[in-house]
């Protein structure tokens, strides 16, 4: 079923166009009269007392419920000057509040997947600005009184300060942020869920690994650009494809994210890849949610080999898993 909110002249407009090319009749419900439409040879309409008057129905107009709605103060989101001090969302930032919103719905649907009888520990690699760590923070602790510990970490130094001091400054306790990289982190704790939003070429991939090293229960990761396949991918009955560059390169960059969630499988998780927000506002928008189902699976191992063979490629996330015994080490 489609819903669309239009005009009289727009629906007017939509209804011909609908009679001309789809539909050889239509029964139309307006608050003033019923028309009965039929388009056969030509156009008749027999017009009659409204049946629905009383049945407007504009549900789907109605604004989208945000986990953060915009009209609300937010802590964070004042601090970080995405709203003002009433609570209202600036038009300049509308596209990252969404994106927050957007990423908070995600992360509600995996908080039944999260310990409830200890603190949750979570990492946020490659996490910049903070803004979607900040956002995770407030919505696991603040909104749905959570006892969790987030640590976001990154190359940058004057970012990690930055975001270091503003959660000091909120009060955010169980927030810290550290300056390191991704593949050499340690952590003294058991990490319940790594999260890697557009960390840069391999970094998702070194994120992955920690993850399925750790036995981490949730990984969400949104993946960035993608240099490490696009020269190594070798294909002839591909040729077609792959010998214009711009095709080469988004489909490099699918071929990419597929192996990471078949990788992800093999190593005993259940995959789900999604749109994380609309492509209007960012082309990286692939979303990939793993949950560890704990059963590593060897039949996905060996698809995986026979597709990466066929590409005559073997991927850095490989190597990397076969280094910390989590797949066989490649014999050929
Ligand atoms: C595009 S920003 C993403 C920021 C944030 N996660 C977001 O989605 O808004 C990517 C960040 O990943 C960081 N990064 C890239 N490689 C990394 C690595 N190996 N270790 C830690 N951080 C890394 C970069 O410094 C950069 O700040």
């Amino acid at each position: 079923m489609l819903h669309e909110n239009l005009s009289a002249p727009e629906a007017a407009e939509a209804v011909a166009g609908l009679l001309e090319n789809t539909f050889c009749q239509c029964i139309l419900h307006t608050t003033e009269h019923d028309y009965h439409m039929t388009c056969f040879s030509r156009l008749k309409i027999k017009t009659q007392p409204p049946t629905k008057a009383g049945e407007q129905n504009l549900s789907h107009n109605k604004q989208k419920a945000y986990a953060i709605p915009d009209g609300e103060p937010c802590d964070f989101l004042i601090h970080l000057g995405v709203m003002n001090a009433d609570g209202h969302v600036l038009k300049a930032h509308y596209d990252k509040f969404r994106q927050i919103n957007k990423y908070l719905e995600l992360v509600a649907g995996c908080v039944d997947s999260l310990p409830k009888d200890r603190r949750i520990h979570i990492v946020d690699f490659g996490c910049c600005k903070s803004y979607l760590t900040f956002g995770l923070y407030y919505y696991l602790v603040r909104q749905l009184g959570l006892n969790v510990k987030i640590i976001g970490l990154d190359l940058k130094d004057d970012v990690i300060r930055f975001c270091e001091q503003v959660a000091r400054d909120l009060g955010y306790d169980g927030l810290s942020f550290l300056t390191g990289d991704i593949q050499s982190y340690v952590s003294g704790e058991p990490i319940d869920m790594v999260v890697t939003l557009h960390a840069c070429d391999v970094a998702t991939d070194a994120a992955i690994v920690q993850a399925i090293g750790w036995d981490c229960r949730i990984l969400l990761t949104v993946p960035c650009c993608q240099h490490e396949l696009f020269p190594k991918i070798k294909n002839d009955r591909m040729k077609v494809m792959l010998k214009h560059g711009i095709i080469k390169e988004r489909f490099s960059a699918l071929l990419t994210d597929s192996i990471r969630g078949q990788l992800l499988e093999a190593c005993g998780y259940d995959v789900n890849i999604m749109e994380f927000i609309s492509l209007e506002h960012t082309p990286k928008n692939i979303l990939i949610k793993a949950v560890r189902n704990g059963r590593p699976d060897r039949q996905k191992y060996q698809e995986y080999l026979a597709f990466a063979k066929d590409w005559q490629i073997r991927p850095y996330l490989e190597e990397e898993l076969a280094r910390i015994g989590r797949i066989p080490e490649r014999q050929d």
